[in-house]
């Protein structure tokens, strides 16, 4: 089995890397194809269009920013879908709006592609260890001929239902995390104005009911001040903004979601959703 994988960024380059480790034969495409280097050197293949990977591959996997970088990479004029290739099982792992989803998986079968939205919590440590949570909207036939793959690159994949249903659950997901971290930050803001250093109270955090491996996963960034991304803040701006496309409205969706956005518009959107601290701290 030949496997594709498009989009090669923080959380693409150590699946795809997972499938080869795995012993799969992997192609791989992305918009800046030099990132694809790292996984040339551990014996993937370069693909020179998207519509070379749909003619050699039977699965393809997407991981790309979100809803208007889905439909470029299937719908656009050289994208997938225009290659005219016939049953290859597109996979798409990426968080758009459940509508998106459903659209591509439409136009989908209307190229003889099938579809399965199959995006997942984690990031970049759950993905380098092949610990992620896929949340799969599609077929139950297409979803157990990937499963056996999907079991390389997570701990859990779940068949939800219908398309739209994987991209539905992860909104629900990201709302927690966009409300988990910002609710962390707050805290230590808190905290740290009473006078009790951020390193002691981090170990409270840890150390008490509420304590998450996520914010135990970036104490070395919020001690040195430091947000390389590892899930971008743009993206969590991104997903809280689907949440509310989907008619979200509670107190805590409508107030992370204006945080979030607000501190896109200033500039931190390339940094690390745990830089929503240095934005809160800065007002
Ligand atoms: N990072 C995390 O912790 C995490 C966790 C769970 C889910 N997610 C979700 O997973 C997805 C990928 O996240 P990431 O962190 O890997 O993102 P990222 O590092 O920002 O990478 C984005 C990828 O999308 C590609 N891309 C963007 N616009 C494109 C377009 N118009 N056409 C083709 N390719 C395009 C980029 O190509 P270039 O290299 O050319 O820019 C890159 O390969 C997002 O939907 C995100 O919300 C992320």
């Amino acid at each position: 089995m030949k496997i594709g994988w498009i989009g090669l960024g923080n959380m693409g380059i150590p699946m795809a890397g997972n499938l080869l480790a795995a012993g799969y034969e992997v192609k791989v495409w992305n918009r800046t194809p030099n990132k694809a280097e790292p996984l040339l050197a551990r014996g993937a293949a370069l693909a020179g269009s998207l519509a070379e990977l749909a003619a050699e591959c039977d699965i393809v996997f997407t991981m790309v920013s979100d809803d208007e970088a889905v439909k470029a990479v299937y719908t656009g004029p050289e994208g997938l879908l225009a290659s005219g290739a016939r049953g290859t099982l597109a996979v798409d792992m990426s968080t758009v709006s459940p509508e998106t989803s459903r659209f591509v998986a439409e136009q989908c079968r209307q190229a003889g592609f099938r579809f399965l939205d199959a995006p997942v919590s984690g990031s970049v440590g759950p993905a380098k260890e092949g610990k992620l949570v896929i949340m799969v909207g599609g077929d139950e036939s297409d979803f157990a001929q990937v499963k056996p793959l999907l079991d390389k690159l997570g701990k859990l994949a779940l068949h939800l239902g219908p398309n739209g249903a994987g991209t539905s659950a992860k909104l629900a997901i990201n709302l927690l995390l966009g409300i988990t971290v910002q609710g962390a930050a707050e805290t230590l803001l808190f905290a740290r104005s009473m006078g009790i250093p951020t390193e002691q109270m981090l170990t409270i955090i840890a150390e008490s009911a509420v304590g998450t491996p996520l914010i135990r996963g970036k104490e070395a960034s919020i001690l040195a001040d430091d947000y390389p991304a590892a899930f971008a803040l743009k993206h969590m701006a991104k997903d809280l903004r689907l949440a509310r496309e989907e008619g979200v409205s509670t107190p805590l969706a409508e107030s992370v979601a204006a945080c979030y956005r607000a501190a896109l518009e200033d500039g931190l959107g390339d940094l690390d959703v745990m830089a929503i601290l240095r934005f809160l701290d800065r007002k």
